[in-house]
């Protein structure tokens, strides 16, 4: 299996970092399969396999169950999970919820949010858990954020996600999500962190993107995010569609204008 550091390497060689979510095991053999580096077991569980309308009611134990699933059907990519919501409320609490991931099989945890998680982020890098801190377009935070909405629009807002992710990065965090942000803000928060940044809607000049593969697989219903592509369109075949979406990102022709914000 890959790590952390493999992928720290991969970035600073300049190769693009490749990431898609699995849920179970036959996605799981498909991603490894078509060379992905990173298989995130993401929250999205909650809306693309349980079908509900956002991830709140994601439970730690169904991430777990997942995780496992994941875990034991590939070996190659590096594995991430999510902690989720309502599993990371105090150091303590952080810390029991990812040593419980760790044990299912993941490499990684990923945790939402911003700069209060400062400290979660130490503990757990200090007990041996490598951390990716996921900010911009927190779907955990959907109350608080008042919605879908792209992050770090105006400049008070790139300011504040850029001090977070210096923040997150000198806390310990090893990656860094950002996801749905203007591309000024992704150009200012790559200028101040020199750990790798896997986007998801966040432009072309980070070192990775991540998608859900649900999503790029065009099985999502409802209009898609502007930073989705559906590879499936010019495929037609899941197999073809998730080696074009590693080759895109790896020769960066994905993302392009049209999926940026
Ligand atoms: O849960 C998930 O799939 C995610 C991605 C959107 C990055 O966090």
């Amino acid at each position: 299996m890959k790590r952390i550091s493999n992928i720290i390497e991969q970035a600073k060689s300049g190769e693009k970092i490749t990431a898609l979510t699995a849920y179970d095991a036959s996605f799981a053999r498909l991603l490894e399969s078509c060379g992905i580096d990173i298989i995130l077991v993401g929250d999205s569980l909650g809306m693309v396999v349980q079908g509900h309308s956002n991830t709140l009611s994601v439970t730690l134990e169904e991430m777990i169950y997942h995780t496992r699933i994941v875990a034991s059907n590939c070996t190659e990519p590096l594995i991430m999970a999510d902690l989720p919501f309502g599993t990371y409320g105090t150091k303590e609490q952080t810390l029991m919820s990812a040593q419980a991931l760790i044990k299912a099989g993941a490499a990684v945890v990923k945790i939402e949010g911003s700069e209060w998680l400062a400290k979660h982020i130490e503990l757990l890098t200090q007990c041996g858990i490598p951390v990716c801190a996921h900010i911009g377009l927190n779907s955990q935070y959907i109350h608080t954020m008042g919605g879908f909405k792209i992050q770090g629009r105006s400049v008070d807002g790139i300011n504040e996600l850029t001090t977070t992710a210096k923040n997150l990065q000198d806390a310990g965090a090893s990656l860094l999500v950002l996801e749905c942000v203007s591309l000024a803000a992704a150009q200012q928060v790559l200028e101040v962190v020199n750990i790798p940044v896997i986007g998801i809607g966040a432009g072309s000049n980070t070192d990775g993107q991540i998608l859900v593969t649900y999503d790029m697989l065009g099985l999502t219903p409802g209009k898609p995010y502007k930073f989705v592509k559906n590879f499936m369109q010019e495929t037609g075949n899941i197999t073809e569609a998730i080696k074009a979406y590693v080759k895109a990102v790896k020769n960066q022709t994905f993302p392009s204008q049209e999926h940026c914000y």
